[in-house]
């Protein structure tokens, strides 16, 4: 396993379960709209799987489709199989442990490649890129999510600007990092990346994840820790004010702490990036 993978991803299981729940209106706006561009769907590859909550998404959705969960982290795969046990869909889901991007070399290839906010952990995400693409049937097609939108969850007036500073942090302290911090903040538009990656880039398009309050209490709880993420990874670059503000937030004992309040919502939007091989 690469030092990438050895940064603590088994740790962040719940935060990747209640991102990836978040997620759930991207993966499907982006299947409907890859649609027509999808063969028929038998073999499908989740990279950089996490707890699996796409890769269960993506068996039920290709119903015939065997579907293989690729990750570097041994706790989260197990998630994944105990994820599609209970969900009865364990004869189709498998998972593969594997260093990404090269260990893909010898697993089956795909008709669907999905990969999901792990190219940008990738050293260098151009030969990743080229790497996925080489494991798609000749009319296969990969799906890289990556890019969009800041998450907004708190109502007009609340902590004016504090999310924006945060996410300004968060930026400041990624492009000062290089894997294997786990991080890595490629240079040029995904659709540029993809085309030096010697693939046919299909299109591009957002998808929104909209979430009205009140929202359930699962969506308070993955908004907290997506906070206690983000300030964890550079809450030290914000003011004390800011901190404090953030502290208020996350404080599962406060009124106004998002555990509690029935005013958040949630709109969020991801991108998603389709591609194909250049020559069939
Ligand atoms: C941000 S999470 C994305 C999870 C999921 N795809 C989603 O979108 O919700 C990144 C995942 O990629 C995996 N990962 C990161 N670097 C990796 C590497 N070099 N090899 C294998 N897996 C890796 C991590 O273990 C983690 O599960």
């Amino acid at each position: 396993m690469s030092e990438a993978t050895s940064q603590n991803w088994a740790q962040s299981l719940p935060l990747l379960i209640s991102e990836a729940e978040l997620g759930l209106p991207v993966l499907s706006g982006a299947l409907g709209w890859a649609g027509s561009w999808l063969p028929a769907v038998r073999e499908v590859m989740d990279l950089g799987s996490g707890a699996g909550v796409l890769t269960l998404a993506l068996a039920e959705a290709f119903g015939r489709a065997r579907v293989t969960a690729v990750d570097g982290t041994p706790e989260l795969l197990e998630a994944v199989t105990a994820r599609a046990r209970e969900a009865g869909l364990d004869e189709r889901v498998r998972t593969a442990l594997r260093d990404l991007p090269g260990g893909v070399a010898d697993l089956p290839a795909a008709d669907l490649v999905w990969a999901s906010q792990v190219v940008h952990h990738l050293p260098d995400p151009v030969r990743a890129l080229e790497i996925f693409g080489d494991r798609l049937t000749p009319a296969g097609v990969l799906l890289v999510r990556e890019g969009g939108l800041p998450t907004r969850f708190l109502p007009d007036g609340e902590y004016p600007g504090l999310l924006a500073r945060l996410e300004a942090a968060v930026e400041q302290r990624a492009s000062g990092l290089a894997n294997p911090a786990g991080l890595v903040t490629p240079r040029g538009a995904w659709p540029d990346l993809i085309r030096r990656a010697g693939l046919k880039h299909l299109g591009s398009s957002t998808f929104v994840t909209e979430v009205q309050a009140p929202v359930p209490e699962g969506t308070r709880t993955a908004l907290a820790r997506r906070l206690g993420m983000f300030t964890t990874f550079a809450g030290d670059l914000l003011s004390a004010a800011d901190r404090e503000a953030i502290g208020e937030l996350v404080d599962p004992g406060s009124p106004r702490g998002v555990l509690r309040r029935e005013d958040l919502y949630v709109l969020a939007a991801g991108t998603v990036h389709a591609a194909r091989r250049a020559r069939p």
